[in-house]
């Protein structure tokens, strides 16, 4: 048997299907046909996180594809994320922007959930922004705080939980891609810009992100050891789609918005909820709105 039908019959026998089998011809067709139902070239890609889906009211020239009905795309189960791809204009550009994303906790392959970043890749998406709902681990942050991503730490990294795990195509990017620069200091830069103009700098943060595999919320120690390291924030997406966007060129943005502080004391009664997530997310989410609006409104 070649290796190519070694996969297959792999993907077909396990129970999740393993998308490390998604070739570079795969992605095309699969953008391919997206590019043939919507009239949208979009250049800008927005992943929206848990609760902030709502920009997708803002759009203009709207054209909506639910995940179900794209090839290979993950449907996520989770309250507070739609499924759906939605195309229209923000601030003047051509943006298509994801409402709701897979994650590794509902039993989704690291390969799958960034099928949708390859796919925007080759339907011309050239800036990716990605948001998502964090715990605060930094005790100066507090809930409702919006974190500029600087960094990661991608902690399933640690056990090859990483999406360029596997044969490399080249078409898509190097064997070993650089990680010290995946968010781009001039996006960064440019969202500081417009937080001032909007009068958001006394909730706005810069910080290190941690992804971490969920589901279950972080213990204190967890926690602690977090701090330790640098971390900031904690969450349970967004690193997976970076490292594939950094790896085929892309430039990224990155936003937390710190929906919970982490439990840091061992007899604290506090405990993280997704609720509270959402809750925050719902309060916060015009102003992610604007700001986002007015950066990419800004970008050339
Ligand atoms: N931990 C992990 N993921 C999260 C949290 C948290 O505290 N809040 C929102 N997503």
């Amino acid at each position: 048997m070649a290796t190519s039908e070694v996969n297959i019959f792999c993907r077909q026998m396990s129970g999740i299907e393993s998308d490390k089998g998604y070739s570079y011809d795969d992605v095309s067709r699969i953008a391919k046909s997206l590019l043939d139902r919507v009239k949208s070239r979009p250049h800008i890609g927005i992943i929206c996180g848990s609760g902030l889906g709502g920009l997708a009211d803002v759009l203009e020239n709207k054209e909506e594809i639910s995940y179900s009905e794209i090839e290979g795309f993950p449907v996520s189960t989770v309250p507070g994320h739609a499924g759906r791809l939605v195309f229209g204009l923000l601030g003047g550009q051509q943006v298509v922007l994801m409402q709701g994303r897979a994650h590794l906790y509902e039993g989704y392959d690291v390969h799958k959930i960034i099928l949708p970043v390859r796919v925007m890749k080759l339907m011309g998406v050239r800036i990716l922004f990605v948001t998502n709902a964090a715990g605060g681990i930094n005790q100066d942050f507090k809930v409702g705080d919006i974190m500029i991503i600087k960094d990661h730490f991608n902690m399933p990294g640690f056990a090859a939980v990483n999406p360029l795990v596997g044969p490399n195509d080249d078409r898509f990017g190097p064997r070993f891609p650089p990680a010290s620069q995946c968010y781009s200091l001039r996006l960064r830069e440019i969202l500081r810009k417009h937080a001032e103009k909007l009068g958001m700098n006394s909730f706005m943060q810069e910080g290190v992100y941690c992804f971490l595999g969920g589901p279950s919320f972080e213990t204190v120690t967890e926690c602690r050891f977090l701090k330790v390291a640098g971390v900031d924030a904690t969450g349970m997406s967004t690193v997976p789609e970076v490292l594939v966007a950094n790896h085929c060129g892309m430039e990224v943005c990155g936003i937390s918005l710190i929906t919970n502080s982490c439990v840091m004391e061992y007899d604290s009664k506090q405990v993280a909820n997704h609720e509270e997530v959402l809750e925050t997310g719902e309060k916060r989410a015009k102003d992610m709105q604007k700001l986002i609006g007015a950066v990419v409104a800004d970008l050339s």
